[in-house]
């Protein structure tokens, strides 16, 4: 059907795009970097999800949020009734930026040129997905998808317009509640996160 064919260009498109990643060098962070980290889910995906950039262990594994921010995340989708196939994740920056600490690598925020640099790649996947709704997790992801600073206390729990006229949702990251140092606040943070998820899904029928 015409819709398979589609469906089948756009497969090939985001295979070649995401090849085309993989020998990234529009920043310098692809240097110490093991592998670019590109997006991953279906190309029909009705929601994108975007991170800031992967971690140690994404960096090694060469997937998206399959770290302990990953775990976080995967619970909570759960939790919000949405299932894999209906989301496509990805990251703001795609190589992990660290500082080495002895044989630790520590997580180092990716700077405004850092950012800019690797849009061209957010933009790619948004053009070739068009998802219905896209949620930015945390302030890096909304600083790319937006093109400025936006500030997620005052932005977050509504339907906001990107600048090609997409609809978006911005919520925290994940691993700002992990790193709640206090149960009560993480738990209350968590049901928080866990709605916005489920107002940005409600969105998307
Ligand atoms: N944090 C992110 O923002 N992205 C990942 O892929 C993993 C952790």
């Amino acid at each position: 059907t015409a819709r398979t064919e589609i469906g089948g260009n756009a497969e090939a498109a985001w295979a070649a795009l995401r090849e085309e990643a993989m020998g990234c060098t529009r920043c310098h962070l692809y240097k110490p970097a093991t592998q670019t980290v590109f997006g991953e889910g279906p190309v029909d995906a009705t929601m994108m999800f975007v991170g800031e950039q992967p971690g140690d262990q994404e960096d090694l594994a060469g997937h998206p949020f399959v770290g302990p921010a990953g775990q976080v995340f995967d619970r909570a989708l759960a939790a919000a009734g949405i299932t894999r196939a209906e989301t496509y994740v990805t990251n703001a920056v795609k190589h992990f930026k660290f500082e080495p600490r002895g044989r630790r690598r520590i997580h180092a925020k990716p700077d405004a040129g850092e950012i800019e640099a690797c849009r061209w790649w957010i933009e790619q996947e948004q053009m070739l997905l068009r998802p219905k709704v896209t949620v930015a997790l945390g302030a890096t992801a909304a600083r790319s998808l937006f093109g400025k600073v936006m500030t997620i206390g005052r932005e977050r729990g509504r339907a906001l317009r990107l600048p090609d006229g997409g609809e978006a949702w911005i919520t925290v990251h994940p691993s700002y509640l992990l790193r709640l140092p206090d149960e009560a606040a993480k738990g209350a943070e968590y049901a928080r996160f866990v709605e916005d998820l489920k107002m940005a899904h409600a969105a998307t029928s």
